[in-house]
């Protein structure tokens, strides 16, 4: 299966902050925020992945991740001109993903929660139909919105609809099967002038062929398209890390975990960072892994 991070929008609430560079590549609490998209492709078991970015960043991208070898990994690069849809994705990789299963993160969404690596080498897996997630939040308006009927099937999906029809938002991570790049080609833009993700998830959805996943209530889903979204994940991911000792989201480590480097490799990378905090935790885990 193969990977794409979709990091290409302009962050413009963000602005001043994320005007002269992605905000993709601003920090979360200790490292980049595509660190933590990046560790759930890596959870998936997923090894060959495309970052998708702006003209303007992509060299900030390669210098930040290079082409993935040293943590084991394949990183190759594409432009997205223009914002014009997530569901563009597919149409800008369709040489890298080939004919192959296909999984897609938005390169703002960060996930973290109990038996997640274990859902995802599950969905990983799948070589048939789209696996999206749904979950629970106050302001579904926001979001693409999921309906099941009383067996928890999957009835409807709607973008920011203005009533919706649950509370489930769809989050920003799918899993396509090797059609997905023959339907994208079928899409029109919305009224907002974008190859809408929903419509896609729609094809699935009417095929019989969409599986929705729901992230229980122990699970984090965090925003960072605000200063104050951002502030709160930043302040929800320290406190994790300093309550459990253990970092989220450290690429570095994820790949030693799963097995795509070694822990000799691990404790070279950890010099590289030594001076600060993040390099003593690889020497350390380097150790006990
Ligand atoms: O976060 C989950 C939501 O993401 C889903 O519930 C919605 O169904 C889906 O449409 C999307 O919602 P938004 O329309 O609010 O996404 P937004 O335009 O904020 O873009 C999400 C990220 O993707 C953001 O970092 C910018 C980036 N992006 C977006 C577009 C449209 C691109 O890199 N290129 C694009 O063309």
């Amino acid at each position: 299966m193969k990977g794409i991070v979709l990091a290409a929008g302009n962050g413009s609430r963000l602005y001043p902050a994320s005007l002269p560079i992605s905000k993709i590549l601003l920090p979360v609490y200790d490292k980049p925020m595509i660190y933590y998209p990046i560790t759930t492709l890596l959870l998936a078991g997923i090894k060959d992945i495309l970052i998708i970015t702006s003209k303007r960043d992509i060299d900030n991208f390669k210098e930040l991740l290079g082409d993935g070898s040293e943590i084991g990994v394949k990183f190759s690069y594409a432009i997205q001109e223009k914002p014009r849809g997530i569901a563009e994705s597919f149409l800008i990789a369709e040489d890298f993903i080939k004919n192959e299963p296909v999984a897609l993160i938005l390169g703002d969404n960060i996930f973290h929660g109990f038996g997640f690596s274990s859902m995802l080498k599950t969905v990983g897996k799948r070589t048939q139909g789209a696996t999206v997630f749904g979950y629970l939040v106050n302001d579904p308006e926001r979001f693409g919105v999921v309906e099941f009927d009383k067996n928890n099937k999957a009835i409807s999906i709607e973008e920011k609809p203005e009533n919706p029809k649950s509370n489930y938002a769809v989050t920003g991570l799918y899993f396509y099967d090797n059609h997905v790049v023959e339907y994208a080609k079928t899409l029109k833009p919305s009224k907002r002038g974008e190859l809408e993700i929903t419509d896609l998830n729609k094809i699935y959805l009417e095929k019989n062929e969409l599986t929705v996943e729901i992230l229980g209530r122990g699970f984090a889903w965090l925003d960072t398209g605000t200063f104050e979204s951002l502030l709160q994940a930043a302040n929800f991911i320290q406190s994790m890390e300093i309550n459990t000792g253990m970092k989220i989201a450290s690429i570095e480590e994820v790949a030693c975990r799963m097995g795509f480097i070694s822990k000799e490799k691990l404790l070279e990378i950890s010099k590289r960072y030594k001076q600060n905090g993040y390099g003593k935790y690889l020497e350390k885990i380097s150790k006990t892994i």
